[in-house]
């Protein structure tokens, strides 16, 4: 594929398979993968471990002082060939993943001083082009010159199983009545904030990935690649 590197932006609901595609283009593609709900759920963690949470509520005129002392990065698992959080230096990608995180991120995420943060570092590891970056507001607020936006989708009860089975593989226990009512809050506070809401872009191209296998879809958006990249 040719060699021009350009910036992609993978928005949608959760557990809609944003983080599979993106990984899977970046690396079919060398290029950078970063999972920005990755960093909303370090900053929701660093909020758990300094007491910033109590009873489900977020103390934020706490927390917002201590954001310019948490430190986050991604370093590359060799084995998994998979990016993980590092917060303030600790391997944090299994701590990030629980249904504790997934209950109290959307909390978190809706601070406008935890998006302003957040969105000024992805800004920084996107500088260069030649990065797949998945969340909320990539293609409407992170990069909205992205020369690709991707907004990816699929059926409730298809997004519940998909994530039932990769927290049960984890070891994590928990129920579909659970995990589906989380996914049904979180994409309700996600898509409702007042501070960049989930939203599709009007020039985002939908992917929906109920009906299609992970390689179909890797394989639609190569093409959407390769379009932009021949037109260039
Ligand atoms: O992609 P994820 O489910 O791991 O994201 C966790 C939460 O972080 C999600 O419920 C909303 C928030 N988020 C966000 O507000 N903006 C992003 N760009 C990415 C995630």
């Amino acid at each position: 594929m040719d060699m021009k590197k350009i910036t992609i932006a993978i928005d949608g609901y959760s557990s809609c398979g944003k983080s599979t595609l993106a990984k899977q283009l970046a690396k079919e593609l060398h290029y950078i993968f970063i999972d920005s709900g990755a960093m909303y759920r370090g900053i929701t963690l660093f909020a758990l471990q300094n007491d910033c949470i109590s009873d489900e509520e977020v103390n934020s005129k706490k927390l917002i002082p201590l954001l310019d002392g948490i430190e986050l990065h991604f370093q590359l698992n060799p084995k998994t060939n998979s990016p993980e959080l590092q917060l303030n230096g600790k391997n944090v990608e299994g701590e990030i993943r629980t249904p504790k995180i997934s209950s109290l991120v959307s909390k978190i995420s809706s601070i406008r001083e935890v998006r302003e943060k957040l969105v000024k570092e992805q800004r920084k590891m996107g500088q260069s082009g030649g990065i797949v970056m998945d969340g909320r507001d990539i293609g409407s607020v992170v990069f909205p010159n992205a020369e690709l936006k991707i907004f990816v989708t699929a059926e409730i009860e298809t997004r519940t199983e998909r994530r039932f089975s990769e927290l049960s593989e984890k070891g994590i226990a928990t129920t579909r009545e659970e995990v589906q009512k989380n996914l049904i809050e979180r994409d309700h506070l996600d898509s409702t904030r007042a501070m960049s809401p989930l939203k599709q872009t009007e020039d985002a191209i939908v992917i929906d990935n109920t009906h299609i296998s992970r390689e179909e879809q890797l394989k639609v958006a190569i093409g959407l690649v390769e379009d932009i990249l021949l037109a260039k």
